[in-house]
């Protein structure tokens, strides 16, 4: 996909976001019994560098790990609000504990869909975070348990976000601006 002439101006920094995760992994640990497993279900594919460093923060628990693909963005900028599963999880959930991983909650249509379908599968215990979220963006009631940065309504990339499948590498998350 051919995408308009950007640049990215960093926006929240790689330190920034290290030492917001260590300080959400304490509140995820005091919310979960800490002899039992957690099932940490990350939405691919923009979760995956988030979730690589939160499991870490979580070391001195017992944690499995899945993922999930649902589909909204397709490749441009525009949400869609039919959420289509295209990967589902690998383990059954039934009685366990489980954390849902996403990058951003924008419209919020993905995660409610997901939770929906998670919470139809009767965990004992099912939580969301996502490192993103931006509220002003809105169309259904929902609200991850857990936030890492509430951002104002700009087109991010960075840390496992992408535009158009680029970008998922940079180690912080920068704001798209066109210049054209
Ligand atoms: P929602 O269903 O509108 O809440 O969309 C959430 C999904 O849209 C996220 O998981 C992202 O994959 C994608 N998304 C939302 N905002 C952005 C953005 O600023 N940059 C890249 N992807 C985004
Ligand atoms: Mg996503």
């Amino acid at each position: 996909m051919s995408t308009r002439p950007y640049v990215i101006d960093q926006m929240i920094s790689a330190k920034a976001i290290a030492a917001r995760i260590e300080e959400l992994s304490e509140e995820i640990k005091q919310a979960f019994p800490p002899d039992q497993r957690i099932v940490v279900v990350g939405l691919l594919r923009g979760s995956f560098v988030f979730i690589a460093d939160l499991v870490r923060e979580l070391r001195d628990r017992d944690v499995e790990v899945d993922f999930l693909e649902a589909s909204s963005y397709g490749d441009g900028m525009n949400s869609s609000r039919e959420v289509r599963i295209l990967k589902d999880l690998r383990g059954a959930i039934e009685g366990r504990n489980v954390l849902v991983v996403e990058d951003i909650v924008d419209t919020g249509h993905t995660l409610n869909h997901v939770m929906h379908l998670l919470e139809s599968r009767n965990p004992a215990k099912i939580r969301t975070i996502a490192l993103l979220d931006k509220p002003n963006r809105r169309e259904v009631d929902f609200r991850a348990d857990w936030i890492g940065f509430e951002i104002p309504d700009e087109f991010v990339v960075g840390y496992g976000i992408d535009y158009a499948q680029r970008n998922r590498n940079l180690p912080f998350i920068g704001k798209v601006r066109f210049t054209d």
